[in-house]
């Protein structure tokens, strides 16, 4: 659905204008049907690359194809998009802001608004100024309108910022909705958490450039996994050493292989197994070790 190749950019800068490259070299696809995650850093890349995607701006070198194609009028329609901090216009309500963008869409009606504001739990406040709004409503203002004429294709650039837990919870729920309509999403993140819950790839970019792709099941299930081990009553197992000690409670931390002998140790003399949780890498774990290698 998107293909990203090579894409270079980078603006010009201070008092004596020097280029700075902000992008280099960035590739990457997106599958149809995909939620795909474009996580990174503050300053990583993830606006301009969406900004170079959905024509906004222009690479300096490289080429991005939407459905197999340059983008043009045509295939930016079949793109619902939301900017980063997207601006309203304060004195619409939300109802209004919906149709004057249907009006920019066509052939849309109150009926598809309506099913709209539904989706994105704004049927209550639809009448209401947004100025009167919250941050969370406004972002879904910002979604519904990027839903309204009903896209193939949906790219978010920080959907979930200055979302509370629990706008992030119904932000995820409309996402997860979406994905079972077949739509495909990208979007952009800093929150790794969001990024872990609900996306099928992840994209990784640091200072503009992809440092790890995959298919997000795989790269979790591949990372090494180790157990936690709480023990009670025991002065602690043989060769093994405690990662903390507190209250007459030894925390261990092994890896698989060890996990038998561990408990094997720790019952020979005469402790108590309290708990044995798996732990494998989380995202933000892998991300970290990734941008290390960089
Ligand atoms: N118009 C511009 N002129 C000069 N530099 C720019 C411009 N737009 C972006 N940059 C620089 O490009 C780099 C990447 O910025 P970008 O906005 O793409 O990052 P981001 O990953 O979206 O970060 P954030 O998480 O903060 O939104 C930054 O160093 C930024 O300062
Ligand atoms: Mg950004």
């Amino acid at each position: 659905m998107i293909e990203v190749k090579e894409v270079r950019k980078s603006f010009r800068e201070g008092f004596l204008l020097e280029r700075k490259e902000v992008l280099h070299g960035i590739s990457f696809n997106v599958k149809s049907g995909a939620v795909v995650g474009l996580l990174g850093p503050n300053g990583a890349g993830k606006t301009t690359t969406i900004k170079i995607i959905m024509g906004i701006s222009p690479p300096d070198e490289g080429e991005v194809l939407v459905f197999g194609k340059k983008l043009s009028k045509e295939t930016k329609k079949a793109i619902g998009f939301l900017p980063e901090a997207p601006y309203f216009y304060d004195y619409l309500t939300g109802r209004e802001i919906l149709r004057s963008f249907s009006d920019f869409y066509q052939n849309l009606n109150e009926e598809k608004i309506n099913e709209v504001l539904k989706l994105v739990g704004l049927k209550e406040e639809a009448d209401r100024m947004l100025r009167s709004y919250s941050k969370g409503m406004l972002q879904r203002i910002g979604l519904a309108q990027a839903l309204l004429h009903d896209p193939e294709l949906l790219i978010f650039d920080e959907p979930m910022s200055g979302l509370d837990p629990i706008g992030r919870k119904e932000f995820r729920d409309v996402i997860t909705s979406l994905k079972e309509k077949g739509k495909t999403i990208l979007f952009s993140s800093h929150i790794l958490q969001d990024v872990e819950m609900i996306c099928d790839e992840v994209i990784m970019i640091y200072r503009g450039k992809v440092i790890k792709i995959g298919v997000l099941n795989e790269m979790l299930k591949n990372e090494v996994t180790y157990y936690e081990v709480t023990v009670e009553g025991t002065g602690g197992a043989d060769n093994f050493s405690p990662l903390k000690k507190s209250g007459g409670r030894f925390l261990y931390r092994v890896k698989e292989g060890e996990l038998d002998g561990l408990i094997r140790s720790v019952m020979e003399n005469g402790g108590r197994i309290r708990s044995v949780i798996p732990r494998s890498l989380t995202l933000e774990e892998i991300f970290i070790r990734e941008v290390k290698k960089v």
